[in-house]
């Protein structure tokens, strides 16, 4: 079964597929579905995979097996990638690639992230960090709830989120996606309810961001992945959502304007029809590429 189709797999290739050196750093190597169409079809390059999921980098080591020798995983955020170059005894890169956010497994694999199912509260892509969703829902105070789910949900109705989980912890602990779904679901209006993007998406984006440290280690990542990329080197980075993606551009238009890259993409490029048939949850993809002067 397939249950990661690489986003935008064939705009990605035809960016790496002139690249002058031979490592490229797949950040989000995930289950390695980028890393193989890349190792597949340019016969020249070395992958250095990295996740911060264990289960990932299982997936990965057993789909990239046929290309043994010409890829490397390691587990760490992609906030230490500059670390990781150095410890594969590099010190530059030709390539770059983040495909953020979590994948189809992580989702479908009684995670924590999906509202679709009862399942405890966790969403953590890092199973040895402390923090969980549980940890937020049911211990941090109404005001940092909201901020939360404000700043990184841009939910409109997030202060009367953060109250009615406040009130109901004070009964009994959250404990399922369902659960916290359920309270979502009720403070939203009735006539608001039923549209096609289910009331608990934002909350649960935001949560998933709180707990993961998201936005933090996307500036610091996809900096460190402009400063370890040789003159002429590619940087790619694919976002799923609006915080994102305005992340990405701002960095890029930062580096463009101290004359450090060359921006590839004047708008995001996103699916086309054929991908958005195949595969339709890469509707909200969005693909930005850079190149480093
Ligand atoms: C959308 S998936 C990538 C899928 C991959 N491109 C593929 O084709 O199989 C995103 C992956 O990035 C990982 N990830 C997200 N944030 C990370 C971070 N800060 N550091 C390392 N890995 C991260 C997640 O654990 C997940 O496996």
């Amino acid at each position: 079964m397939v249950e990661h189709y690489p986003v935008l797999h064939r705009e990605i290739l035809n960016f790496f597929k002139n690249i002058k050196g031979k490592y490229i750093i797949d950040a989000t190597v995930g289950g390695g579905g980028h890393s193989y169409i890349l190792l597949k079809e340019l016969k020249d390059i070395h992958i250095i995979g990295i996740d911060k999921d264990d289960y990932a980098l299982e997936r990965a080591n057993e789909r990239l097996s046929p290309f043994k020798g010409r890829f490397s995983i390691y587990k760490s955020s992609f906030k230490d990638l500059d670390e990781i170059v150095r410890e594969a005894g590099l010190s530059k890169v030709s390539g770059v690639l983040f495909d953020l956010g979590i994948s189809m497994f992580q989702l479908k694999n009684r995670r924590g992230f999906s509202f679709l199912r009862d399942e405890p509260l966790d969403m953590r892509m890092d199973k040895s960090q402390m923090l969980t969703a549980y940890n937020i829902v049911n211990t941090f105070s109404k005001i940092e709830l909201e901020k939360i789910i404000r700043e990184f949900g841009e939910e409109k109705f997030a202060k009367k989120i953060a109250s009615e989980i406040v009130e109901r912890r004070k009964k009994k602990k959250i404990e399922t996606t369902k659960e916290l779904a359920d309270i979502v679901y009720h403070v939203y209006p009735p006539s608001l309810r039923r549209k096609k993007i289910h009331p608990a998406t934002k909350t649960f984006q935001a949560i998933r961001i709180a707990v993961n440290n998201e936005l933090n280690e996307i500036k610091i990542g996809v900096n460190k992945g402009i400063d370890i990329l040789e003159e002429g080197g590619i940087i790619s980075v694919i976002s799923f959502h609006s915080l994102e993606d305005r992340i990405v551009k701002n960095i890029y238009k930062e580096r463009k304007r101290l004359k450090e890259v060359e921006i590839l993409t004047k708008k995001p490029i996103t699916p086309g029809t054929e991908e958005l048939r195949e595969n339709p949850p890469s509707r909200s993809a969005k693909l930005r590429v850079a190149k480093r002067i």
